[in-house]
């Protein structure tokens, strides 16, 4: 039996008193959620501060992104260190805002997913098809492609620490949700790149999340496919009421 895990990345948004104020308001809405794992990412500055409102909730801190070197001559970047002494428990990687605008590719996404693990993080490992990818038939070949660069050389116990986050490009951000069966249909696919790379054991524990406009409206059914383990939701997640709610309709 896999916990769903819900996370909601905040993207680069709200000061440090935003983050806060709802992270504040979202541990009173959720603080008797005990059968789903609950994440949040903020941007870097407010980690700290995060952590010290949810430190003894039952809420989980993420960072959005870290750098594969702990330590160096590497400006603008953080280490897996620095984000496990603010409080991190959780770290999202290849976020396919950072494939799109920042040059993450596979091999950056397998060398942070690296480093994540042996600083005891969780990485949330995100894929997911452009849309001109899927209007061309080619939904499996990215997915396989995204999948298998990311988790290069894990061994299967370094696996069981990783999340998946499926994360079609073109329901990010516009409203437009993949549909329940969509959704299932490659979250199954991944399920079996993780069986024929480990074993039906290994791929029957890993969370695989699906991420792209969920909303309270659409949650309950995305949640209900059988391969769907939780979500990674971005606008939705800015607002404490809306988050709870897509809490509450994914158990
Ligand atoms: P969205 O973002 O929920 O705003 O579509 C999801 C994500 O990018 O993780």
């Amino acid at each position: 039996m896999r916990t769903p895990i819900i996370a909601g990345n905040w993207k680069l948004n709200k000061t440090v008193s935003e983050a806060v104020d709802l992270t504040s308001e979202l541990a009173k809405l959720v603080d008797n959620i005990t059968d789903v794992e609950l994440v949040v990412a903020p941007v870097f500055t407010a980690l700290s501060n995060v952590y010290n409102v949810i430190n003894t909730s039952n809420i989980q801190l993420a960072a959005q992104d870290l750098y594969w070197e702990d330590s160096g001559a590497f400006t603008g970047e953080v280490s897996a260190p620095m984000l496990k002494d603010v409080g991190c428990d959780y770290v999202i990687i290849g976020h396919s805002e950072r494939r799109q605008y920042f040059g993450e590719t596979n091999e950056t996404v397998n060398q942070k997913v690296k480093a994540a693990l042996s600083h005891d993080l969780k990485p949330i490992i995100c894929v997911g098809e452009l849309l001109k990818e899927r209007e061309a038939g080619k939904t499996e070949a990215v997915i396989d492609d995204h999948v298998k660069g990311g988790i290069v050389d894990l061994t299967e116990s370094e696996m069981e620490s990783c999340v998946i986050a499926y994360e079609p490009v073109w329901a990010i951000g516009t409203g437009k949700t993949a549909t329940p069966d969509q959704a299932q249909e490659v979250h199954s696919f991944i399920r079996d790149i993780l069986t024929n790379c480990y074993s039906e054991n290994l791929s029957s524990q890993i969370r695989i999340q699906y991420g792209g406009s969920v909303k309270p409206e659409n949650a309950a059914e995305l949640m209900s496919q059988q391969d769907v383990d939780g979500a990674l939701v971005g606008g939705a997640s800015l607002d404490a009421q809306s988050f709870a709610e897509i809490v509450i309709q994914s158990r």
